[in-house]
């Protein structure tokens, strides 16, 4: 089968004349279907930037980048919008929307699927919420639930797609040790379940234990690449 994420080459900059800095430099990364990677390293060495640009949130500079067997270097805002649809992400806020319940935080997450109708990602959303153990929880407001499980919803919402790839830019970094393992054990699983990929952020050496493999970035450059022994 062929790599979920296959990346030749890629260097970023920021900033414009005198200011431009190069945040990532020749980054070649191949990444199989159903793993799970960590990505490490300290604060600005371009971890970020780097699942930005796997996510299409931000426009390819240079070298290629190839999603789901699909060239994304010189794709127009259509293409890359089909593209965001095949992805989840979970930031490190867990960012739901106050106004809405949890069971309607994570409808948002079905209805970014063209076609999906309401009735449908409403049971979706029921449905994913009992999984991350959230099932009694359906009609609460973000404000009367835990940090944890503000979290798991947001886990909910970037899960309710099916997405092929999931991101998550430091999805643990607001929680307690239990509430982490949690919400790291959930991904885990259902991404084993459903061979989905994850690449995920972390400073969290809790989180290393469970990662399939291990890439540190060090001032914009990919400097350890470590795969783990499977489990
Ligand atoms: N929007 C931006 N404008 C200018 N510089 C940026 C921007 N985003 C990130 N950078 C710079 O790029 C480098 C990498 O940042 P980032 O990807 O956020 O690192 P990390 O997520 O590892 O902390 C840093 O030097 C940072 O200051
Ligand atoms: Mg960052």
């Amino acid at each position: 089968m062929s790599p979920i994420v296959e990346i030749t080459g890629l260097n970023h900059w920021f900033g414009q004349a005198a200011a431009r800095k190069q945040a990532l430099f020749d980054i070649n990364l191949t990444m199989a279907r159903g793993s799970f990677t960590v990505l490490m390293g300290p604060s600005g060495s371009g971890k970020t930037t780097l699942l930005t640009l796997i996510g299409c949130l931000r426009a390819l500079q240079e070298g290629s980048l190839r999603l789901i067997d699909q060239e994304l270097k010189d794709a127009d805002e259509a293409q890359l919008v089909l593209m965001r649809r095949k992805l989840g992400f979970i930031f490190q806020a867990h960012n739901l929307h106050e106004s809405l319940t949890a069971g309607q935080n994570v409808m948002m997450g079905a209805q970014v699927h063209p076609g999906v109708e309401a009735d449908l990602a409403a049971r979706a959303s029921s449905h994913i919420l009992g999984l991350v153990g959230l099932a009694e929880r359906v009609d609460y407001w973000p404000a009367n639930l835990s940090g944890g499980q503000k979290q798991r919803v947001a886990v909910a919402r970037a899960l309710v797609g099916g997405p092929a790839l999931l991101l998550a830019d430091e999805p643990t970094a607001a929680l307690d040790k239990d509430s982490a393992s949690e919400v790291i054990d959930l991904l885990r699983r259902l991404g084993h379940k459903r061979g989905m990929t994850t690449l995920l952020v972390t400073h969290d050496n809790r989180i290393l234990d469970r990662a399939d493999r291990i890439l540190t970035l060090e001032d914009g450059r990919i400097v350890a690449d470590d795969v783990r022994p499977s489990k």
